[in-house]
């Protein structure tokens, strides 16, 4: 119980520290994102609104990544499907870094089925089915977190701290 309360507070010291202009949101391009060239637009989005870059990789992902990443849609009955298309090829899992970045992020993306995003969100412009919807971002700053660490688990070498000079010129 005692235990309970302390990581709680924990976690909520984490998450006070990692909001404001240092919030981070885990995005990742699918399989099928990187099999049609879009890795290079994707990242520009995201630089061009003014995020920073702070951990990128590619990687062929193992099922048993996969089922943990997506573990609480387990139960629905895409999931299998689900793992299949995330395992079919790389990926190109990133750490993105701004003020708010896993609200925007989840905006940058669009809906969930592309047929739901609006033009000039990701999904929304790029794709068609939602069992193709090329790209994953993190639904909340506590995913972001667990996401972060599972893909990107050695804090130190893995995920970089570094300056941007452009931050004087998007934040007031
Ligand atoms: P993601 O986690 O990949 O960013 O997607 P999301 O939050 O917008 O949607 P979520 O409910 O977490 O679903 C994860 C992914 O599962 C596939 N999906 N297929 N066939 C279906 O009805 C269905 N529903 C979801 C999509 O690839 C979705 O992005
Ligand atoms: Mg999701």
């Amino acid at each position: 119980m005692v235990l309970c309360t302390f990581l709680t507070l924990l976690q909520f010291l984490f998450e006070f520290i990692m909001s404001g202009k240092n919030e981070r949101t885990f995005i990742m391009i699918k399989p099928d994102g990187v099999q049609r060239g879009l890795v290079g637009k994707i990242v520009q989005r995201f630089e061009e609104k003014g995020f920073k870059l702070v951990a990128m990789k590619m990687v062929w992902a193992e099922e048993d990544l996969l089922k943990k990443h997506y573990a609480d849609l387990s139960s629905k009955p895409f999931f299998p499907g689900l793992v299949k298309y995330m395992s079919s090829g790389p990926v190109v899992p990133m750490v993105w870094e701004g003020l708010n970045a896993v609200k925007t992020g989840r905006f940058m993306l669009g809906e969930t089925n592309p047929k739901d995003s609006a033009p000039g969100t990701i999904r929304g412009d790029y794709c068609i089915e939602v069992g193709r919807n090329i790209i994953h971002g993190s639904d909340s700053v506590e995913s972001a977190t667990k996401e972060i660490n599972l893909w990107f688990p050695d804090k130190k070498k893995d995920v970089v701290d570094w300056a941007s000079w452009a931050e004087k010129w998007i934040y007031e």
